[in-house]
């Protein structure tokens, strides 16, 4: 058997023969890792994986996935999926540590039935969660083991109950079909055909490999969970984003109860869809009314406070924004922004000092998002331009209003998308006076709204 050796970047996954001390493709320093690959076994596994097989096949036959689509009943995680898990495909879900991705897929799984394979829990601390969650695993088995072949090898063999029928095609007589698979994690995979440690980008991509090629042969659909590390990036290389079908993220603040989970990519479905689940003790609940999940501590009549109206997906969402402005003692006067991006709020903060003649430059300013919630729409300028001011002025916004808007350099409020549904949730959710662009034409008159 031949082995060759070659040099992975563990940052974005570009291979090379040669070692660098940056990486010729991204430029970063001291990522190449050598990998060893021992080209045998490789070529045997492309045999099983059926890549010579393969024929093109007629558009008319091809098989309309949206029927076979399994539903997990968890209206939230099957809507975000584009209706539901598409059998054969390979989805990855990434997000913060501790942020609930066993827990998301183990209630998934609990509802389909299927195999859980945990690299990072014993069997018995997967049981331990799934008896939090009140699920009985009765159509669940859990299969500790790191070792991606062995993994590969048991999932036609795995033995709950098959929901689906059975085609019969590749699945052996006297096997039952998985109808389901999760990995938790990908990062805990290794190749016998590799000499690199887990979590590598060469054994994050071998892995991924031959569970996507048995994914597709054996048209079982596999979830695969993936970290992220302090900088936001799914670790490993980005090449995983791209060979998987869809990728999720899930996040929300580990210590506030909200989770939102989104389509990063999906080839199945589409990308603008969110779902919104709330951490609870008995595991990740489904919210029916997400904007008043997000209000829910809010703090009336006192100033600061603004709410906005964001679009989460399709959906419009009701948030509190916050701001403090106080004086500060340094020359350099803070500007902290939590949820929202920081260039915005700098600039939010030089359009009120020259528009509305307001000395911010000796104030520290602080901005948060409710509910460890993200906002990257110019749509909440308007209310945190307004949070800030409000602040500062120690008067606050009737608690009855909710603001939207962009607010461009000149101090005018500009329009933004899907007005209408954003005021149409907020008259629902009892907000009287909504300022809009349409209502609200710049920041001088928005000012009024806090003088009383
Ligand atoms: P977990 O799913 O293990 O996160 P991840 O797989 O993303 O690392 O969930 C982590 C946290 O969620 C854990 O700190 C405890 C909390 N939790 C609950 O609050 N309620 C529950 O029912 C469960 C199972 C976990
Ligand atoms: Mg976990």
């Amino acid at each position: 058997m031949k082995s060759h050796s070659s040099f992975v970047c563990q940052q974005c996954g570009y291979e090379t023969p040669q070692w660098y001390g940056k990486c010729p493709n991204c430029g970063e320093w001291n990522t190449l890792v050598e990998t060893v690959r021992e080209e045998g076994k490789r070529q045997t596994e492309n045999g099983k994986r059926g890549i010579q097989s393969a024929k093109p096949q007629k558009l008319s036959e091809v098989k309309h996935i949206e029927k076979n689509r399994l539903k997990s009943g968890y209206g939230e995680f099957d809507r975000v999926m584009g209706g539901g898990i598409v059998p054969g495909s390979v989805t990855l879900l990434a997000g913060d540590p501790g942020i609930g991705k066993s827990t998301l897929l183990l209630h998934v799984l609990s509802k389909i039935g299927g195999m859980y394979v945990s690299g990072e829990e014993s069997a018995e601390q997967v049981k331990l969660r799934a008896k939090r969650l009140g699920i009985d695993g009765a159509n669940i088995s859990v299969f500790a083991e790191t070792n991606v072949e062995g993994i590969v090898s048991v999932i036609p063999a795995t033995e709950p109950e098959s929901s689906g029928k059975e085609d019969g095609s590749r699945v052996k007589p006297g096997m039952t079909r998985v109808p389901l698979v999760i990995i938790d994690s990908i990062q805990t995979l290794s190749s016998s055909d590799l000499d690199g440690m887990a979590g590598s980008v060469g054994q994050i991509r071998r892995s991924a490999e031959l569970l996507i090629a048995a994914a597709k042969s054996r048209s079982i659909p596999i979830l695969i969970i993936g970290h992220v590390t302090k900088e936001g990036a799914i670790a490993g290389p980005k090449v995983l984003e791209h060979m998987v079908d869809t990728v999720l993220y899930i996040e929300g603040e580990r210590f506030a109860n909200a989770r939102i989970l989104r389509t990063l990519k999906n080839r199945f479905g589409p990308v603008e869809e969110v779902g919104i689940f709330e951490m609870a003790d008995e595991g990740l609940k489904e919210v029916d009314n997400p904007s008043a999940l997000f209000l829910q501590d809010r703090v009336k009549n006192v100033p600061g406070s603004v709410v906005t109206v964001i679009m989460e997906g399709t959906r419009p969402l009701l948030v509190e924004i916050q701001g403090l402005a106080v004086p500060s003692q340094l020359a350099m006067p803070r500007r902290v922004g939590s949820g929202v991006d920081y260039n915005r709020l700098q600039l939010l903060v030089a359009i009120l000092q020259k528009r509305l003649n307001v000395p911010l430059g000796t104030f520290d300013i602080f901005v948060n998002v409710s509910g460890g919630l993200k906002i990257s729409e110019p749509s909440a300028d308007l209310a945190i331009a307004l949070a800030i001011l409000s602040s500062f002025k120690n008067k606050a916004l009737d608690p009855k209003t909710a603001v939207f808007g962009e607010v461009g350099l000149l101090g005018e409020v500009r329009s933004i998308g899907s007005e209408d549904r954003r005021s149409k949730e907020a008259k629902r959710l009892g907000f009287t006076t909504v300022l809009s662009p349409k209502i609200a034409r710049n920041l001088q008159q928005v000012t009024k709204y806090l003088d009383g």
